[in-house]
Order: structure tokens, then C-alpha cells, then sequence
């Protein structure tokens, strides 16, 4: 398991947009489906939320100031899909708005993981450098154990609460 915590959250990139991939070549019948790929597309994004929220957003915002901007843009553009992943747990995959939320959950995650992976990710580590991404990186690997899967979960609400009441 790699440690470089960039390596670290590109991996989860990968698998969420595998999930959307499935979701979007699922087929206009398949609710069931849908729902199944739906519940493990808000439990990646949960997970890598926690995170990037706890470790890597407040870690960058406090050692390379000159990316604040960045990390501000990022915690409003989770903020949108926090909302959208929670209405979307409420949701029955049945509703007519179900397949409309969850395609721009993954509009706005894809542009969201794209400005990541090509813009902030390359500032990140020529900032930063290999030793402190790997701290980084080993205490996001073991705070992944205990972090929400669900945005039922106190933590997981209790972020989205302080986002809103900010
Ligand atoms: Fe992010
Ligand atoms: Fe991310």
C-alpha cells in the first residue's frame, strides 16, 4: 500500500470513476441497479471526503498558504456534493429525480477530481515533496479505518452541518 498521500488519493479517484462509468452504462431500466452502484458511489465519496477534509486540505492550507484559494474552491465544490450525496441517500433509486442527482453529482465530482488531478495535485507536491506526502499519506491511511462510510454517520453529518451553519 503506498503511502505518497497523492498516490493515495488518486487510487480512490480511479475507483469512484469506475463506479460512475457503471452507473452511466447501467441503462435507463436497471433502478436496482442503479441504486447498488449509487450506494457505493456516496460511500467512496464519503470516505475520501473525510480525508481529504481532515488531512489534506487543512495540512496543504497551513504549509503552502499560496494554495488557500484552491483549498477554498474545494471545500464549496465538496460542499455541493456532500448535499448531493445525502439527498441521494434519502432517495428511493425509484424517484423521477434519482437518475437527474446523480448525474450531476458526478458532473460536478469529475470536474471536481479533474482540477485536482491537473492542476492542485502538481502544485501539492512540488511543494511539498516526497517525505511530507508520505506523512501525510500513512495518517490518511490509518484514519481510512475509522472514518464514515455513510452520511448518515455523526461525523459525516456533523461535517455536512458545519459546512451549512459556516
Ligand atoms: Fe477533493
Ligand atoms: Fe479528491
Amino acid at each position: 500500500m503506498s503511502t505518497d498521500a497523492i498516490v493515495i488519493l488518486k487510487e480512490d479517484h480511479k475507483r469512484i470513476k469506475k463506479l460512475f462509468r457503471e452507473f452511466q452504462n447501467a441503462g435507463d431500466g436497471a433502478t436496482t441497479a442503479k441504486g447498488r452502484i449509487v450506494s457505493r458511489i456516496i460511500e467512496e465519496l464519503t470516505v475520501h471526503t473525510y480525508l481529504e477534509n481532515e488531512v489534506m486540505y487543512p495540512e496543504v492550507r497551513k504549509l503552502l498558504p499560496d494554495l488557500e484559494d484552491d483549498v477554498l474552491e474545494s471545500y464549496e465544490e465538496h460542499h455541493v456534493a456532500d448535499v448531493l450525496c445525502f439527498e441521494l441517500f434519502e432517495m428511493n433509486a425509484g424517484d423521477e429525480r434519482f437518475d437527474a442527482k446523480t448525474t450531476v453529482l458526478i458532473e460536478n465530482v469529475t470536474h471536481h477530481i479533474d482540477e485536482e488531478e491537473q492542476d492542485w495535485f502538481p502544485k501539492v507536491r512540488e511543494g511539498l515533496g516526497r517525505k511530507q506526502l508520505q506523512e501525510l499519506g500513512s495518517r490518511m491511511n490509518d484514519l481510512r479505518e475509522k472514518a464514515p462510510r455513510s452520511p448518515a454517520q455523526p461525523s459525516a453529518l456533523k461535517k455536512a452541518v458545519d459546512a451549512v451553519l459556516a
